[in-house]
């Protein structure tokens, strides 16, 4: 019997299958519309609340917790003699609680790559079949057909598991919810670092260099005042010196999340991390750029929140 499990000799079969279904260029015309439709919905500001700025990470893997926990403990119930109005209550909840978690991950899909995209997809097919099959058993248990209900809700587990394991994928994988500026910190050693000559810079315009093996975005306002933040975006990694700098924030090009250049907070998502961001001096015409301490970013991220 051949193995689902990776071997020494390569992926196994659900490795390959989340492999081709990255690729799966048959569901775009799916992924575009329903993209469309998600950057439609008329949600304001609370965008942003349901992206998790507000917490520092998405909120989405955070909200999933009460319905996946109660549907597994409906499952146990079930599993014992007198338990059935208990195990009606807890997939009814978790039913009421999938909803609000849904709304918050189609809104983060809909700010991904095309590749993320596919397999967000299909992670959310198996969960609406999961949905599906517990509002059937809720159903099924109120017209006392207790054993279907019940065979509906293992099923219904069955579909969310599948669906979360896809989550896995799509988030640790394919990194969909992760910092992707993490690791700067770790790469630029501490101290002053030298950037450019100043009169190289052209005023007002973002330009890309570096500051140690890090890529940064420059940018240069009248007065000679500089900003110096990491280049790639930490939502997905866009190219922030591709991006508009006005009102004396970037805006990257990928999604459109906004950072303060000052500090690199970010005061518009999808981004749910803050933009690490350089403290800058000029010494003898040349620029100089030292990355700011977390504790410097708060304190102006707090005094700035209203830009
Ligand atoms: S990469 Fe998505 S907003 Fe920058």
């Amino acid at each position: 019997m051949r193995s689902i499990l990776p071997s020494a000799q390569g992926p196994g079969r659900i490795l390959r299958g989340m492999d081709r279904l990255e690729q799966a260029k048959s569901l775009d015309g799916v992924v575009g519309r329903l993209r469309d439709a998600v950057r439609a919905l008329p949600l304001g500001s609370g965008r942003d609340i349901l992206h998790g700025r507000w917490l520092g990470h998405p909120v989405h893997p955070v909200m999933v917790q009460v319905p996946v926990g109660t549907w597994f403990s409906a499952a146990l119930l079930d599993l014992m003699p007198g338990q059935r109005r208990a195990a009606s209550a807890l997939i009814g909840a978790g039913l009421a609680a999938a909803a609000p978690a849904a709304l918050a991950g189609w809104t983060d899909w809909a700010e991904l790559q095309r590749r993320q995209m596919r397999v967000g997809l299909v992670h959310a097919a198996a969960n609406l079949t999961g949905v599906g099959l517990y509002t059937g058993s809720l159903v099924a248990r109120y017209r006392g057909r207790t054993a279907l209900g019940k065979a509906l809700g293992f099923a219904g587990l069955a579909a969310v598991g599948v669906g979360g394991a896809i989550g896995g994928h799509l988030a640790y994988r394919q990194a969909s919810g992760a910092n992707h500026a993490e690791a700067v910190p770790d790469l630029v050693g501490p101290g002053w670092h030298e950037v450019g000559e100043v009169a190289d810079l052209p005023v007002g315009r973002p330009v890309r260099r570096h500051v140690a093996d890090v890529a940064v975005l420059v940018v240069r306002e009248t007065g000679n005042r500089v900003h110096v933040l990491a280049a790639e975006c930490s939502h997905m990694g866009g190219p922030l010196s591709d991006g508009a700098v006005e009102d004396g924030c970037v805006t990257c090009p990928w999604h459109g999340s906004v950072f303060r250049l000052e500090d690199g907070w970010n005061v518009r998502g999808p981004a749910t991390a803050p933009q690490p961001a350089f403290e800058t001096r000029i010494t003898g015409g040349r620029v100089e750029a030292r990355l700011r301490g977390p504790a410097s970013q708060h304190s102006a991220a707090s005094s700035h929140e209203a830009v």
